[in-house]
């Protein structure tokens, strides 16, 4: 279990700012429900043009929602130029700190309040004019160089830990160690292999194929996340699954399992998968 800051629990179990600002004048969103964190920010200005209101909607773990919160708080009654330079520092300082593993929601914060301010300004987001280097949760290379630089990050787990890039299926590793070692200007490490595309499936191949599947793809951004699961039995196209951790408790159990889990499944393993949970 993570250790959290008595501000992060507060900012957890009583979050300010929860919502949406009526007309607002600029919205941010980013992340995704599948890939287990999304944040939607708006903000409001006064006629001085300063952040007059700023509220949120999170999906995500207590690191995820303390930080949004947080966020809201910091922003109020800055200037778009102030509020630009917010840091997921800022964001973690605020809190009192969050655990290494938790500091992507950090980086969602300042990615939310980025994304609200262009969209105020008319700027369109330049994705496309990046490379998406983790399609799993479709971080860009951009992204991972500023996270590595501004939090000086030196391994792949840190990388993870502060974008999530790489906490899924593990083909991108091979490109977030060369952004690394671009970055510190270090010797380059031979690419992973890559797994076996789909194929017509013998039950015992089907098996295998979740079990793969489950450790590869849906178990460790679950683990990221402070939650796990746990394959019970396979009947079938019919996946009995046991959830784990802060998923066993979590309301949006329902929605993990069938937009996340069974859909990872079906794209996997085959597209009749059924996913059930089994309760304790
Ligand atoms: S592509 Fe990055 S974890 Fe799957």
């Amino acid at each position: 279990m993570w250790e959290y800051t008595d501000k992060v629990k507060d900012h957890f179990l009583n979050p300010r700012n929860v919502g949406e600002v009526e007309n607002a004048d600029g919205v941010g969103e980013v992340g995704s429900l599948a890939c287990g964190d999304a944040l939607r920010l708006t903000f409001k200005l006064d006629e001085n043009k300063r952040i007059k209101e700023a509220k949120f909607k999170t999906f995500g773990c207590a690191s995820a929602i303390a930080s949004s919160s947080a966020l809201t708080e910091i922003v109020k009654g800055m200037t778009l130029e102030e509020a630009e330079k917010v840091t997921n520092q800022d964001i973690a300082g605020y809190l009192g700190g969050l655990p290494e593993e938790k500091m992507h929601c950090s980086v969602m914060g300042r990615e939310a309040l980025e994304a609200a301010i262009a969209n105020y300004r008319g700027e369109e987001q330049k994705k496309q004019e990046f490379e998406i280097v983790c399609k799993c949760f479709g971080i860009t290379d951009k992204e991972i160089e500023r996270a590595i630089r501004e939090n000086n990050l030196t391994t792949r787990e840190q990388v993870t830990h502060y974008t999530k890039a790489g906490g899924g299926c593990q083909a991108c590793h091979p490109k977030i160690e060369a952004i690394l070692e671009k970055v510190w200007g270090r010797e380059k490490k031979p690419a992973a292999p890559v797994p076996p595309p789909g194929r017509k499936l013998t039950n015992l191949q089907k098996i295998r194929l979740v079990e793969e599947t489950l450790q590869r793809e849906i178990i460790p951004p679950m683990r990221a996340d402070g939650g796990d699961l746990e394959l019970v039995d396979i009947d079938g196209n019919t996946v009995y699954v046991a959830l784990r951790g802060t998923c066993s408790f979590c309301p949006s159990s329902e929605f993990t399992l069938k937009k996340y889990v069974e859909s990872k499944l079906r794209e996997f393993v085959g597209p009749d998968i059924v996913v059930k949970e089994v309760k304790p």
